[in-house]
C-alpha cells in the first residue's frame, strides 16, 4: 500500500519511462493520461504519492492537486513543471504540493522528492502513534487516579462506618454485660437485640463492598417474579415489626418467569425496601406509616414498585440519589445501598426511576426486561 504512487501526464512517453524507472525502484504504479482519469484511480487504489504534471488538458495539476488535498490532506504531492512555469509552482505550494520539479525530468531530483515526502509520510505516521500512545497513557493515568481517589474515599468511609457500627456494638455488649452482673433478663434482651441489630448492618456493609468491589460476573437463571418477590419480602418483613408500619404486598400473579442473578437484584431491591423502613422510621411527622411493594408485568418488563409515605426527598437529594457514598444518614448510612442497586439493574439492562415530595413519601419504579440483556 505505502509503495503506491499515482503518476498523471498527458504525455504518454513520459509515463512509460517514469513509471519503468518508479517501477524499478519498487514502487507499484498507476498511470493515467488526464486529471479525470487521475481522480477515478485516486478513488480507486488511495496512493499516499501522487506524481502529475502540471499542464494537462481538462482539469490540470493544480486543480487535481486541490480535488486530492480535499479528499485527502495527507496524500503527498508532488508536481512536475515547465522550465518557464515559476508562478504556477508557487501556486501548487500554496496548495499544499509537497514539492515540485521541472522538465525535463532528472532521476537524481526526482529521487531526492520521493525519499523527502516518504519521509514526511513515515514521520506523520510516527507521530500519529505517538499522539494516540500518549492520549492512552493519558487516559489510563487518570483512570488510575480516579480509582485510587475513590478507594481512598471508599476506604475512609468504610472505616468510619465500621467505626460507629463498633461504638454500637459496645454499647450493646455493655447492656449485656450488666445484665448478666445485675441478672437483669430485660437488659441481656434489650443489649442482644442492639448486638443483633448492628451485626446485621455490618453484614450488609460488608455485603454491598463486596458488590462494588468484585465486579462479579452475573449469574443469569429463569426465576419466578411472584416467588422471587415473596423472598426478598421476607427479607425486609423482620426489620418491619413493631415498628407502626403496614406493609402491603401486591404481586400480580400472572407476572410470570424473568431472567436474572437473582441474588444481585434481591440486594438491590432490598435496598430500596430498607430506604424506604428508614424513610418511614425516620418521619416523624406521621403516626402511621405505609410501604407499598409491587410486581407485575408490563410490556416485556418486570415492573417492580417501592412506595412508602416517609419523609420524602428535595430536589438536590434526588439528583445525587444514585452517586456512591452519597448519604443524608449519617453514621447509619453508607451511601452504598442505591449506587449498588443501579449498577445492578442496569447491568440486567433496566432502569430506575424516582418520584419524591418532600413530607409526603416517595415512589420507586423498578423495570427489568424479562430477558436480560446483560451488558
Ligand atoms: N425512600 C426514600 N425516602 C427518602 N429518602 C431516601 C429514600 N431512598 C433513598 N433516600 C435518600 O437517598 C440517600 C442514599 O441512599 P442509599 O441507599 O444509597 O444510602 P443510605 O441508605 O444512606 O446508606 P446505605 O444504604 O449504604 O446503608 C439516603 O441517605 C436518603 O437520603
Ligand atoms: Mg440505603
Amino acid at each position: 500500500m505505502e509503495k503506491q504512487i499515482l503518476l498523471v501526464d498527458d504525455e504518454e512517453d513520459i509515463r512509460d519511462v517514469l513509471g519503468v524507472y518508479l517501477k524499478s525502484h519498487g514502487y507499484e504504479v498507476h498511470s493515467a493520461e488526464n486529471g479525470e482519469e487521475a481522480l477515478k484511480l485516486f478513488r480507486k487504489y488511495k496512493p499516499p504519492v501522487v506524481l502529475s504534471d502540471i499542464k494537462m488538458p481538462g482539469i490540470d495539476g493544480i486543480e487535481l492537486l486541490r480535488k486530492i488535498k480535499h479528499e485527502s490532506l495527507d496524500t503527498e504531492f508532488i508536481m512536475i513543471t515547465g522550465h518557464g512555469d515559476m508562478d504556477l509552482a508557487i501556486a501548487s505550494f500554496q496548495d499544499h504540493a509537497a514539492d515540485f520539479i521541472t522538465k525535463p525530468i532528472n532521476v537524481n531530483i526526482l529521487d531526492v522528492a520521493l525519499k523527502k515526502v516518504r519521509e514526511k509520510i513515515v514521520s506523520r505516521r510516527q507521530l500519529r502513534e505517538y499522539t494516540e500512545n500518549l492520549e492512552r497513557l493519558i487516559k489510563e493515568k487518570s483512570e488510575l487516579q480516579d480509582n485510587l481517589s475513590a478507594l481512598g474515599l471508599m476506604l475512609g468511609t468504610i472505616s468510619h462506618s465500621i467505626k460507629g457500627l463498633l461504638t454500637g456494638l459496645d454499647g450493646g455488649m455493655y447492656l449485656v454485660d450488666s445484665g448478666f452482673k445485675k441478672e437483669n433478663l430485660g437488659k441481656i434482651a434489650e443489649g442482644w437485640t442492639v448486638v443483633k441489630e448492628m451485626v446485621g448492618h455490618i453484614r450488609k456493609l460488608i455485603q454491598d463492598i463486596l458488590f462494588y468491589s468484585k465486579d462479579r460476573e452475573m449469574c443469569l437463571e429463569k426465576v419466578d417474579v411472584c416467588t422471587f418477590a415473596e423472598e426478598t419480602a421476607k427479607v425486609i418483613e423482620p426489620k418491619i415489626l413493631n415498628r407502626h408500619i403496614e406493609f402491603l404486598k401486591d404481586f400480580d400473579s400472572s407476572a410470570g418467569l424473568f431472567e436474572i442473578d437473582s441474588p444481585a437484584v434481591n440486594s438491590a431491591i432490598i435496598n430500596i425496601l430498607e430506604n424506604a423502613v428508614d424513610a418511614c422510621i425516620r418521619d416523624i411527622s406521621k403516626p402511621l406509616h405505609r410501604i407499598i411493594f409491587s410486581a407485575r408485568q408490563d410490556d416485556n418488563r418486570i415492573l417492580f414498585e417501592v412506595s412508602d409515605n416517609g419523609t420524602g426527598m428535595d430536589q438536590e437529594t434526588i439528583d445525587r440519589l444514585f452517586t456512591l457514598f452519597f448519604s443524608t444518614k449519617g453514621k447509619e448510612g453508607t451511601g452504598f445501598g442505591l449506587f449498588i442497586a443501579d449498577r445492578i439493574i442496569r447491568k440486567h439492562g433496566g432502569s430506575i426511576e424516582v418520584k419524591s415530595k418532600p413530607g409526603h413519601g416517595t415512589q420507586f419504579k423498578i423495570k427489568i426486561p424479562v430477558n436480560s440483556s446483560v451488558s
